[in-house]
């Protein structure tokens, strides 16, 4: 199950993904905006990242308009690994090496046709499970620790 949020300058790119997740039968749960009208992102970055961590869900997604925002607000909450990106080799590399397990995207950067290719690519590229990778993402999470 796949957690879902936006603001209003991601909600746009986050209703082409939903209905394209809804072709491909992928479950989700849409934590909102349910409009365009203007929101604060760091609302939907917390609901998103909080069902990530504790919630049960194993990947999310996040739009606002840059991506940066929305990110910025999810690697607050302990446990993320919250991604912005707009190219594919990103994406897959963030999924191999950081395992990462948000992907924010900005709905004034990338395309409709590029931001289902990017959700696609997030959702089916697995860890590499690489102990050096491993090691790192360990130091991330003794930083977290540290200064918490
Ligand atoms: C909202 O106008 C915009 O600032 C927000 O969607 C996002 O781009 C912030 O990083």
């Amino acid at each position: 199950m796949i957690a879902v949020g936006c603001d209003h300058g991601g909600y746009e790119l986050k209703v082409a993904v939903l209905k394209h997740l809804d072709e491909k039968g992928v479950q989700y749960k849409d934590f909102g905006t349910y409009s365009s009208e203007s929101v604060d992102y760091p609302v939907y970055a917390e609901k998103v990242a909080e069902a990530v961590t504790c919630g049960g869900y194993e990947l999310g997604l996040l739009f606002c308009g840059t991506g940066i925002g929305i990110s910025i607000a999810a690697n607050k909450v302990k446990g993320v690994r919250a991604a912005c990106c707009s190219d594919s080799f990103s994406v897959e590399m963030t999924r191999l090496h950081n395992n990462s397990n948000i992907l924010c995207l900005g709905g004034r950067v990338v395309s409709v046709e590029k931001g289902i290719e990017l959700v696609d690519l997030f959702l089916s590229t697995p860890f590499s499970g690489d102990e050096r990778h491993q090691r790192r993402i360990d130091l991330v999470t003794a930083l977290e620790e540290k200064n918490k």
